[in-house]
């Protein structure tokens, strides 16, 4: 059977590239919603943009949502300079067809996880965590009926991409993330360090544009826009695709490596807001709240991706 999941997204080519691969492996994933946050872009864009990227695969029947429209308590900080003005800059993807659904993304989130067996859904994060927060303060009830959170935010060993300390996800709703972080549900988190590392360089992008469907071509195109900004930010060769990590990670796990820790949240410090502090010795005695994965296998993670991709529109 299947592992039913929920994408919570703002698409940003590297979201895109994680639901294609979520689109692209339903032997293995039962995608029953894709909700809409602000982040990247603003909220009405980034649900567009993920009505494109369903249509763009291929695949019929998947629902998306749109959730909310801001941060729980700050103003909206956004990544046009990183993911273009649409947010999904390169390709030229056509007018969606399909409608938004009229339901708020995240009373489908409440209403899935209620009506679905207990601990059976998953809650995979590629935005900041506004609609998870948000849910999870509105009916507290959920908590304990989902599966698992796997997210990608925060950092380490790499430090911030937004500031010093501060991974954009996170950074963008440090109040949202401390819900989800002290919530209970087990938490996987996909971080800068594991991100940093999955670049996708000329040779991969190249792979994509030759896969025989548009979906290759129109990949190759999101990720040759992508990565110019990190290129030239870090001097590396290639973009790094940190969300498709999450899909990733639910495929094949054994890609990555990581250990239980305690994470916590900083939403004091006007310096630091936004890091995740990850307690990577134990200094503290805090519970060990997040499987935080430390390393991934490229190669593999590539391997996957072109694997799944290749199998849609
Ligand atoms: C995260 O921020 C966004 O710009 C990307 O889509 C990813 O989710 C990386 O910091
Ligand atoms: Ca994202």
């Amino acid at each position: 059977m299947p592992r039913k999941i929920i994408i919570d997204t703002d698409p940003g080519q590297d979201d895109a590239v994680a639901i294609l691969l979520a689109l692209g492996s339903p032997a293995e994933l039962d995608v029953l919603g894709i909700v809409a946050v602000a982040g990247n872009v603003g909220l009405k864009q980034n649900a567009q943009n993920a009505l494109k990227v369903v249509e763009l695969s291929g695949v019929a029947g998947v629902k998306v949502y749109a959730g909310s429209e801001r941060p729980m308590r700050r103003t909206l900080v956004t990544a046009e300079y990183v993911h273009g003005k649409s947010g999904l800059d390169g390709p030229d993807l056509p007018e969606p067809r399909q409608q938004l659904e009229t339901q708020h993304g995240v009373d489908f989130i409440i209403d899935t996880l209620r009506r679905e067996p207990e601990k059976t859904v998953t809650l995979c994060a590629l935005g900041p965590l506004t609609n998870l927060g948000m849910a999870f303060v509105k009916a507290p009830d959920i908590v304990p009926r989902v599966q698992e959170i796997v997210l990608m935010g925060g950092g380490l060993f790499e430090g911030g991409n937004t500031t010093p300390a501060a991974e954009f996800n996170i950074y963008v709703d440090p109040e949202a993330a401390d819900v989800v972080f002290h919530s209970g549900v087990p938490i996987t988190q996909v971080p800068l360090d594991v991100s940093h590392f999955m670049l996708g360089n000329a040779e991969r992008v190249e792979r994509f544009r030759t896969l025989g469907n548009r979906t290759g071509v129109a990949t190759a195109e999101m990720l040759e826009f992508f990565e110019r900004f990190d290129e030239a930010k870090y001097g590396w060769d290639g973009g790094p695709l940190h969300d498709p990590c999450v899909i990733a990670y639910l495929l094949k796990p054994e890609l990555f490596q990581g250990k239980h820790v305690n994470v916590t949240i900083e939403t004091q410090s006007d310096l630091t807001r936004g890091m995740t502090v990850v307690d990577w010795w134990g200094v503290t005695g805090r519970v060990k709240n997040v499987n935080y994965l430390r390393s991934g296998n490229d190669t593999g993670f590539f391997d996957l991706l072109f694997e799944r991709l290749a199998t849609l529109a």
